[in-house]
């Protein structure tokens, strides 16, 4: 099947899935602080760079993300960019909090950017930046950021890729 019914059905949105599976998305945790201080974030594959001039990243996030609509209200967010040996931090911040913790960071190493928003200890990269605008998109967001920061980690390892489900590593020799 490859076109799509207009008002769409369970079998189109199945295959949009699977064949958007095969768009292989590098994954970040997208962070910032709530209105108490406390850090929160979710798994994000849809992280980009958006303008050099002026600088500007972005991405898409459920229109119904309790997180999103948690850090937004500070106006500022940070992208941490997964390593492949980063595969648990993946999983935990797209799921609710382990049972008996109110958090997704209970245990998670971080430190501060700049502006004091989470960077997820063993990122090979991060981005820091401003809330510039949302958009609607369909049943999503699209989330515009000033980028206010930024750096990528000499040690790093290769970055994580997620391809059909399924987390893997982006590491090229030479
Ligand atoms: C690899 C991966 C990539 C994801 N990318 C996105 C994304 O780009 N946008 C989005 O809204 N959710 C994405 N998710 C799903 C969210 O992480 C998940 O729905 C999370 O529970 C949302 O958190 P919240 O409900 O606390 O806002 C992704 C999940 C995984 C595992």
């Amino acid at each position: 099947m490859a076109r799509l019914a207009a008002n769409g059905s369970a079998d189109d949105a199945a295959h949009f899935r699977s064949v958007f599976g095969h768009v292989p998305t590098a994954v970040t945790v997208v962070s910032g602080l709530d209105e108490s201080g406390a850090p929160v974030g979710l798994t994000i594959g849809s992280f980009a760079s958006v303008s050099l001039a002026p600088p500007l990243a972005g991405f898409f996030v459920g229109a119904a993300s309790s997180s999103w609509s948690r850090m937004s209200r500070r106006g500022s967010f940070c992208a941490s960019v997964l390593t492949a040996q980063q595969d648990e931090l993946c999983w935990r911040f797209a799921r609710d909090p382990a049972p008996g913790s109110d958090s997704r960071f209970d245990g998670v190493a971080w430190s501060e950017s700049p502006a004091g928003l989470p960077i997820i200890d063993g990122a090979c990269a991060w981005v820091e930046c401003r809330l510039e605008s949302e958009t609607a998109a369909g049943d999503h967001l699209f989330v515009l950021g000033r980028v206010t920061a930024l750096e990528s980690m000499a040690h790093a390892t290769g970055a994580m890729v997620f391809y059909r489900g399924r987390t893997g590593g982006a590491s090229f020799a030479g």
